[in-house]
């Protein structure tokens, strides 16, 4: 690519994992969001800490600095509703995957094989996008139809260490969706729209090893899986009832790696 003509002015040779990551966050073009292409398989000798700010944003999305209410279940009826839903669902995966990015950037003094983890969550964030993005495209919308908002990166970005990175993240933010994935899953198909409650299916089936991931290292990096410890390490205000759906999907969660007593524990949080 001519440098010149580059919308990435920060990165313009992507040599390394690193570097793609830079400029998967970085970049404002949408059609690079949604495919940027396999990254190199050399990654940096001795990467440096770099904590990105911020994601760069195509001008086709609509970012607003407050979120509209969520929408209820019986709301779903409606198919441009159900539209709606899909496409807050797709922007969560684009801030996941950019996150991912976010994390191996920042963080270069943990393993290779926690950072290798990050890139593979990635990818499977970017697939996930790409499958939204199909259900949006065959009912007339696209991706930039609704406002969004960038509530993960607000609150991730301010993550200290690996540690409260999966904390928030993958436990946190990921854990949650299986309870949320069910529920919705449940209302789409009660709806009438099977496509959309597949869809729903087979995320929050792939997102359960990103959650696996996280409790994996939790449990490395803190000697065992204990619930106080993970409040502690969730940043700013937030509280681990934020991070549950009405119900808890117990089947999801335990194939995860949170244990029972973990469970219960977030059962009783309000
Ligand atoms: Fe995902
Ligand atoms: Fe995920």
């Amino acid at each position: 690519m001519n440098a010149s003509l580059a919308p990435y002015p920060m990165v313009l040779t992507v040599n390394t994992v690193e570097d793609w990551a830079r400029r998967y966050v970085e970049s404002q073009d949408l059609a690079h969001k949604l495919d940027p292409g396999g990254p190199p398989r050399e990654w940096a000798e001795q990467p440096e800490v770099l904590r990105l700010t911020g994601p760069g944003r195509p001008a086709e999305l609509d970012v607003q600095a407050r979120s509209q209410r969520s929408l209820r279940p019986s709301q779903l009826l409606d198919p441009r509703r159900r539209a709606q839903l899909i496409h807050t669902f797709l922007h969560h995966e684009l801030q996941a995957a950019e996150l991912m990015c976010w994390a191996l950037l920042a963080f270069p003094e943990t393993d290779r094989s926690f950072r290798r983890g990050l890139l593979g969550i990635c990818l499977d964030e970017i697939r996930h996008m790409q499958m939204y993005r199909a259900y949006l495209i065959e009912r007339g919308f696209e991706y930039g139809s609704f406002p969004v908002r960038d509530w993960f990166w607000e609150r991730t970005s301010t993550c200290a260490n690996a540690l409260e990175f999966v904390s928030l993240m993958g436990m946190g933010l990921e854990g949650g969706n299986l309870d949320h994935a069910a529920r919705y899953g449940k209302a789409f198909a009660t709806a009438g729209d099977e496509e959309a409650a597949e869809l729903q299916r087979v995320v929050a089936s792939e997102e359960i090893p990103h959650v696996r991931f996280a409790t994996k290292w939790f449990r490395e990096w803190s000697g065992g899986l204990d619930f106080d410890r993970w409040a502690d390490s969730l940043v700013g205000p937030l509280t681990p009832a934020l991070f549950r759906g009405r119900e808890l999907d117990l089947a999801s969660r335990r194939e995860a790696g949170f244990t029972d007593e973990f469970l219960a524990r977030l059962a009783e949080s309000r």
